[in-house]
């Protein structure tokens, strides 16, 4: 969603806000802006559309001299898509400019008491009664002005604030909402996100909820709500600009596929050693495990699809009861969860609105929380009391690939960790497990190019399919849910995911001639029981495209379309076989002319309920 960028310093700052922003381009957004201090004035351009416009409008920001700034893209909650609702916001004495990525909740209220004081508001936005506010409390020191506008604010916010007074300063803060602060030897950011600022400087300040940054030409200074001074450790980012960029690619959604069988060994190799997955990065010990009668996985789209592939993992190895919950719905139902519950967060951006406030609601209750998130100091993996990163590396693509690939690696992990602490599986059998896990990158890396070409041909028959079904079982099903969300997304054709042996409750009314049926056939000891649904379909006229492993050679006699994957153990078995529906979702998108990076109505990190 929304995306942030800043900068002060030697360079002039409107071309870097300008990249920074096409960086930030696939998180999704409808408008932008850029506001430019210049001798003591602030200079707003902004606008409705890609930041091609604003490109345009500035002459590549060569129309917008001065070397401190900020830069937003917006996609719109409070307010429709349009230049004056787009940021920077300014102030009414025009002081004041503002960024801003969440939601602030008490607006409304703010508004109404601002009004009162004599402030007119020109946009529909919550974010404009932070630039009055800040103005409101501005006597002459931003810090000041800061620490008062933040008192009052309540809901969640990355904010960059530029000061008309303040040439080699500006401040921000955040609360709930990612906002990161880069140095360099050529000046010093803020941005919203790494990939906006990754070709400047890898030297990184993960901040806090509500310390409020002065970010200067020389430095920056960080504070408490006290105002008192605070140290921030500095960090370093582990990616190259080369994991931001297409690298040849048509798309990044291509180019992350092909991904994963690194992706997968960057996830699992800090976490074996001598043929032991050893977890040093969280703190849960054998008693903690003992402690635990459930564990509820919460997450929310793929990252929940991986949950469902936990579930059946986890409850098979560790025998722990594991109930997965959209967070959406967890958030709200009131769960029976207490400090016997270990509650699983998933999620890539680690920032999703409902994923977040699910681990919150969870720590309310008592749970101890463990997340599965890929982007470092995000907001899940802050909240939570341990964390499991994926180390995907930053994905642009707005269709989840690698990302999914490593939170499924990652419960793999945490299933043979927990089975081995509690015993619940013999030595022997963890260890045949943990060399199938450690091939699982080769066999991927092996499938790939045979693969794509298979699915390019697949996708070049079917492409015009409309209404079709995904069908599995057990973890053939959580596969398939993935599957159908893949080529929905991207592709806007209808799918559904079906358990296979629900279909004749009902569903199989709508099987008829030249229905596409994806059958997914890749759990061995249920294969004769999706041949019986596959020979259901059939009898209704469905036309059938069947994975199955390559010891089930047998499928092509049934189906009439056959897709083969190397086999592993089948609790593993969804890493192999959403690779053909990943490849498959992209050609049949590609086939219809979709933009398949960016989906239309779709933004990367869902920040907002
Ligand atoms: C689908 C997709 C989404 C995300 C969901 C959760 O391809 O990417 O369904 O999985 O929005 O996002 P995160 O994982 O960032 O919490």
């Amino acid at each position: 969603m929304c995306g942030i960028v800043g900068f002060v310093g030697r360079m002039e700052a409107a071309p870097i806000l300008l990249e920074g922003l096409k960086r930030l381009e696939y998180r999704g957004y409808d408008s932008a802006g850029i506001a430019i201090e210049q001798d003591g004035k602030i200079e707003i351009v902004k606008t409705k559309g890609r930041i091609c416009c604003l490109d345009d409008m500035t002459d590549g920001g060569k129309k917008t001299p001065g070397t401190l700034g900020v830069g937003h893209t917006r996609w719109a909650t409070h307010g429709e898509p349009s230049d004056v609702n787009s940021h920077p916001h300014r102030s009414m004495s025009g002081k004041i400019a503002v960024v801003h990525n969440g939601i602030i909740e008490n607006y409304m209220e703010l508004r109404e008491y601002l009004r009162k004081k004599g402030f007119v508001f020109v946009s529909d936005t919550d974010t404009e009664v932070v630039a009055h506010l800040v103005d409101y409390y501005y006597k002459g020191d931003l810090l000041e002005a800061m620490v008062k506008a933040v008192n009052r604010l309540e809901g969640s916010y990355a904010l960059g604030v530029v000061c008309a007074d303040y040439p080699d300063r500006f401040a921000a803060v955040r609360k709930a909402s990612p906002l990161i602060v880069g140095l360099s030897e050529e000046g010093n950011f803020i941005a919203s996100d790494v990939t906006a600022l990754i070709s400047y400087t890898k030297r990184v300040v993960y901040l806090e909820d509500d310390e409020i940054v002065l970010v200067g030409r020389e430095g920056i200074q960080a504070f408490n709500m006290n105002k008192e001074e605070i140290d921030k450790p500095v960090s370093e980012v582990t990616w190259n600009i080369d994991a931001a960029e297409k690298g040849g690619y048509e798309h990044f959604m291509l180019k992350e596929i092909m991904e994963q069988p690194a992706a997968i060994r960057e996830t699992i190799r800090p976490r074996l050693k001598e043929g032991q997955v050893v977890l040093d990065d969280i703190q849960l010990t054998a008693a903690d495990l003992q402690n635990f009668n459930r564990i509820v996985i919460t997450a929310c789209g793929s990252a929940y699809h991986a949950g469902v592939v936990g579930k059946y993992v986890l409850e098979e190895l560790t025998r722990i009861p594991v109930e997965v919950d959209l967070a959406s719905e967890f958030r709200y139902r009131q769960p029976i969860i207490d400090e016997h519950t270990l509650v699983v967060i998933i999620s890539q951006s680690g920032e999703t609105a409902d994923t977040l406030a699910a681990l919150k609601e969870a720590k309310r209750l008592g749970a101890r929380t463990l997340s599965i998130v890929n982007v470092v100091g995000s907001a899940i993996a802050k909240e939570s009391d341990d964390v499991l990163y994926t180390w995907a590396g930053p994905e642009i693509a707005v269709a989840t690939t690698k990302a999914y690939s490593t939170q499924l690696t990652v419960l793999y992990l945490f299933a043979l960790y927990a089975a081995g602490l509690l015993g619940t599986r013999p030595a022997a059998e963890i260890s045949r497990l943990v060399q199938a896990l450690e091939a699982l990158p080769d066999q991927i890396e092996a499938l790939l190019p045979a693969c794509k070409p298979e699915m390019q041909r697949l996708a070049a028959i079917f492409y015009g399919c409309e209404n079709l079904f995904f069908i599995g079982r057990n973890l053939d099903y959580a596969a398939a849910l993935e599957g159908s969300l893949k080529l929905k997304e991207i592709s806007y054709i209808h799918s559904e995911a079906y358990a296979a042996g629900e279909l004749k409750h009902g569903t199989i009314s709508l099987i008829d001639e030249g229905r596409l049926v994806i059958a997914l056939c890749c759990q061995d000891r249920l294969f004769d029981k999706m041949r019986s649904n596959i020979r259901e379909v059939k009898a209704r006229g469905a036309v059938v495209m069947a994975l199955a492993t390559a010891q089930n050679k047998a499928i092509a006699e049934s189906a009439d379309q056959a897709v083969l994957v190397p086999e592993t153990d089948p609790l593993f078995m969804a890493s192999l076989e959403v690779v053909p529906l990943q490849l498959f979702a992209y050609y049949v998108a590609s086939a219809n002319g979709c933009d398949i990076d960016k989906p239309r109505n779709l933004a990367k990190s869902v920040t907002v309920e």
